[in-house]
């Protein structure tokens, strides 16, 4: 059983965008800027934005943080924050900005993510650039489902003719991943299925998978029984779950039940070090490439 070491690929490809922005900035371009909105003090989100922080100087990119503040008692005016939208999207200076999700239940994220220029849409949540994976046109791919997509690359994980089940339908995750997956080509030509909580007899889909996907956000939610020996299982929940052992109090939960499932797979990715870092390489990526269309 191989365990897939998410950490050490994004390092390494932390290290060649590094490398490519030396060469950049040595040509006299401006190294890559990437502004992030964080609304209020989620603490899910406060580690996030500041992995996404220290992975910008890691590569060498300018980065900056905008607070916004919003309590029950002053919740955040969604004009203030379509206000800063607007300035990042008109700021040359500024070549991709994302807004941490999830924003307080008063705003409505859709609208949110519809004010990003698409250009500028690091994250790839903007419908221009859903639609434009979806059809296999070049665009911002969504940075999670890209850094499962290019860990199972580097790792010569091949996917096509594959039977790939993925486990969740969410807008960030399973849709964009079964996008990808399902594209002709290198990285895809899998055979896609997706699952949701209303598909009957969960698990007589589960085990048919050469290659399983859980995106569900449930800790162990997918048992030993789920899985087909030899199976590739790649773990993307990241739920705190709480743990007094740890001064933060929580640990990071997959959606695996690694212990038990481990020991059937040929490869699984754990949780940490596993789907996360990839997630935020994808991010730097798409900056980069951001940056490149703006020469
Ligand atoms: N919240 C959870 N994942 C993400 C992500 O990839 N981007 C943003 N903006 N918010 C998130």
């Amino acid at each position: 059983m191989q365990i897939i070491d998410g950490k050490a690929t994004a390092a390494a490809i932390k290290a060649e965008i590094a490398a490519k922005v030396a060469s950049r900035v040595a040509q006299g371009h401006r190294a890559p800027h990437l502004a992030a909105i964080l609304v209020g003090h989620d603490g899910g989100s406060e580690t996030y934005v500041a992995n996404k922080i220290k992975a910008c100087a890691d590569c060498g990119f300018k980065s900056s943080l905008i607070r916004l503040e919003s309590t029950k008692e002053t919740p955040l005016d969604l004009a203030v924050l379509m206000a800063e939208i607007d300035r990042l999207n008109k700021d040359p200076e500024v070549d991709g900005f994302i807004v941490q999700l999830p924003l307080p239940h008063h705003i409505d994220e859709q609208a949110v993510i519809e004010a990003i220029d698409p250009s500028k849409d690091v994250d790839g949540f903007h419908p221009v650039n859903v639609g434009r994976q979806s059809t296999g046109l070049p665009c911002f791919h969504s940075a999670t489902p890209a850094g499962i997509v290019e860990l199972l690359r580097r790792h010569n994980i091949e996917t096509a003719g594959k039977n790939v089940v993925i486990v969740g339908r969410s807008n960030i995750v399973g849709k964009p991943l079964a996008a990808m997956l399902l594209q002709k080509g290198p990285q895809g030509d899998a055979t896609v299925t997706v699952c949701h909580s209303a598909t009957p007899n969960l698990a007589s889909v589960t085990r048919r998978a050469d290659i399983l996907v859980a995106a569900i956000g449930r800790p162990g939610f997918i048992t030993a029984d789920m899985v087909a020996d030899g199976a590739i299982v790649v773990d993307v929940g990241t739920t705190r779950v709480p743990d007094s052992s740890r001064k933060s109090g929580f640990r990071l939960s997959g959606d695996v039940d690694y212990e038990n499932v481990a020991p059937k797979c040929s490869a699984i990715t754990p949780v940490p070090g596993g789907v996360g870092p990839m997630t935020i390489v994808s991010l730097m990526l798409n900056t980069l490439q951001a940056a490149e269309a703006r020469d």
